[in-house]
C-alpha cells in the first residue's frame, strides 16, 4: 500500500447508516500519517455527531457553507485548494445524485465542485436503490468524470433486505484511497529535483540567499515517489523534511548544489530544478565576522555556475525541466531561459504575487516545451506537483497517455 503520509484529505460524510463507519476511516487515515478535515452534510449529523468526529480528527468539523466563523477559518474554497484528496464515505444516493448535477447546496458539494483534488466516494444505500438505473447512470456519469468509486459490498443491510449498497470496510476504503496516489507512471524511472534556496556566505554569520521555502521542490519529489521513480532530492536549507522512500542530499551553496546535481545525476532520467540557485556569490568569504562601522560597504560578488545549464550539457539522454520565477513578461522570458539553458521544458511561475510562488502553499504555472504551453490554474503545490508529473510521463513516453 502507498504511503497515505503528509496527505491532505478532506472527508465528506453524508447521511446514511454508515456514517458511524467514517469514524474508523478518520482513524485509519491519520495512523497512516494523513492530515485529516471533516465535513459533514446535514444528513450526516443526524447521523453522527460533529463532535465525534472534531475529537477523532483534532480539528472542527465543517458543517455549514454559510457559517461566517468557518469561513473566517479556512473558507470553502480554501478548503477545497488545501485538499489532496476528496473522499466521501458514506455517500448517499441523493448526495451521488447533487455530485452528478452540480449542485451547491451544502458546504460538501460546493466544495466537491471547487476542489482540483481527486475525488472518491464510498457509496452506501438500499440494494433496490443502488440497483436503480437512476443511480447506475450517475454513477456511469461520476465514473465518466474521474471520480473513484470504491465500492459498494454486498450482504445483509441494515434495512433487512440483502444485496449490493453496504459502503465498503475502512480498511478497503484506506487501501484503494491509498493506491489513488500509486501512479506509477514513472516506474522504474530515476528521478533529481533540486529544491529550496542556496546561501551564499559572507562571513561567519552572513548569508545571501532568497525567500524559497523548498515546497515546490518537495511536492515534486513527493509525486515522482507515488508515480513510482526513484527519487534523489537535493535540497538547500528549508525547514521541511525529507518526503519518505527518498534520498535527500543536503547542500547549502550553489557550488555545493551543483557538486551533487553532476555526481547524483549519472543514470537518471529526469533533472527538476526547482530551486532558487543565488546567482552570485561573494568574491570571497570573510574568515572573521565583518565588523559594521562604516556607513556604506561594498560587496563583490561573482557569479555562480548555472546548475542546470551544467546538467543539461553533461547528461545528453536526460529529459531536463527547470522552472522560471518571473515578475514580468513570464511567459517570453522564460521561453528565453528554456532555449538558453537547453531545456526539454520550463515550468514559468509569477512571483510577483504573494499567493503564489515563493513560499506559498499554492502555485499557478505555465508549462512550456518546444511544442506546446499549457496553463496549470492556480492549485496545491501538492496537486499541481501531481499533474506536472503527469505531464512529464506524457512527454517521456508519449503512448502514455491514459
Ligand atoms: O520553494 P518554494 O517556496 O516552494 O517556491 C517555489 C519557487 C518559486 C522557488 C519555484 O516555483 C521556482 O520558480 N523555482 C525557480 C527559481 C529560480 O531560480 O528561477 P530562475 O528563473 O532564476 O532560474 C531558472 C532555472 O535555472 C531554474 O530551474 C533554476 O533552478 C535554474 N538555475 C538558476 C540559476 C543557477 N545558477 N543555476 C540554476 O540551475
Amino acid at each position: 500500500m502507498c504511503s497515505l503520509s503528509n496527505k491532505r484529505i478532506i472527508l465528506g460524510v453524508t447521511g446514511g447508516i454508515a456514517a458511524y463507519k467514517s469514524a474508523e476511516v478518520v482513524r485509519r487515515l491519520q495512523d497512516l500519517g494523513a492530515e485529516v478535515r471533516v465535513v459533514m452534510t446535514p444528513g450526516a449529523e443526524e447521523f453522527l455527531r460533529p463532535l465525534t468526529m472534531q475529537a477523532l480528527s483534532g480539528h472542527p468539523v465543517h458543517t455549514g457553507l454559510l457559517d461566517e466563523k468557518a469561513e473566517a477559518g479556512m473558507g470553502h474554497i480554501e478548503l477545497a485548494r488545501w485538499a489532496d484528496l476528496l473522499l466521501i464515505a458514506p455517500a448517499s444516493a441523493d448526495f451521488i445524485a447533487n455530485m452528478v448535477h452540480g449542485r451547491a447546496d451544502s458546504l460538501l458539494a460546493a466544495i466537491y465542485l471547487a476542489t482540483p483534488a481527486r475525488v472518491a466516494i464510498a457509496p452506501a444505500m438500499n440494494q433496490a436503490m443502488w440497483s436503480h438505473s437512476a443511480s447506475v447512470e450517475n454513477i456511469n456519469n461520476l465514473t465518466h468524470r474521474g471520480v473513484t468509486i470504491i465500492g459498494p459490498e454486498s450482504g445483509s443491510q441494515a434495512c433487512g433486505d440483502i444485496g449490493p449498497g453496504r459502503m465498503e470496510q475502512p480498511d478497503s476504503i484506506i487501501e484503494q484511497a491509498s493506491n489513488l496516489f500509486n501512479s506509477g507512471v514513472l516506474q522504474g524511472k530515476k528521478v533529481v529535483i533540486t529544491a529550496g534556496p542556496t546561501r551564499e556566505a559572507l562571513d561567519p554569520v552572513r548569508y545571501i540567499s532568497n525567500h524559497s521555502s523548498g515546497k515546490m521542490g518537495y511536492a515534486l519529489a513527493t509525486a515522482a515517489i507515488d508515480a513510482g521513480a526513484d527519487v534523489t532530492l537535493i535540497s538547500g536549507p528549508v525547514a521541511l523534511s525529507i518526503p519518505e522512500r527518498c534520498r535527500g542530499i543536503l547542500v547549502m551553496s550553489a557550488k555545493e548544489m551543483q557538486q551533487a546535481a553532476l555526481g547524483f545525476t549519472e543514470g537518471a532520467d529526469i533533472f527538476i530544478a526547482t530551486a532558487a540557485v543565488a546567482d552570485y556569490r561573494a568574491t570571497s568569504i570573510a574568515s572573521e565576522k565583518i565588523k559594521s562601522g562604516d556607513d556604506k560597504m561594498t560587496i563583490s560578488l561573482e557569479k555562480n555556475p548555472d546548475i542546470v545549464s551544467s546538467v543539461a550539457s553533461t547528461f545528453k539522454n536526460l529529459f531536463v525541466v527547470g522552472f522560471a520565477a518571473e515578475s514580468n513578461d513570464v511567459e517570453t522570458y522564460a521561453k528565453g531561459k528554456l532555449e538558453q539553458k537547453h531545456l526539454d521544458a520550463i515550468v514559468a511561475n509569477d512571483i510577483s504575487r504573494t499567493d503564489i510562488g515563493f513560499n506559498s502553499d499554492d502555485n499557478e504555472v505555465s508549462w512550456i516545451d518546444t511544442d506546446s504551453t499549457i496553463a496549470f490554474g492556480k492549485r496545491s503545490k501538492a496537486q499541481l506537483a501531481r499533474d506536472l508529473v503527469a505531464q512529464i510521463a506524457i512527454k517521456i513516453n508519449p503512448t502514455h497517455l491514459d
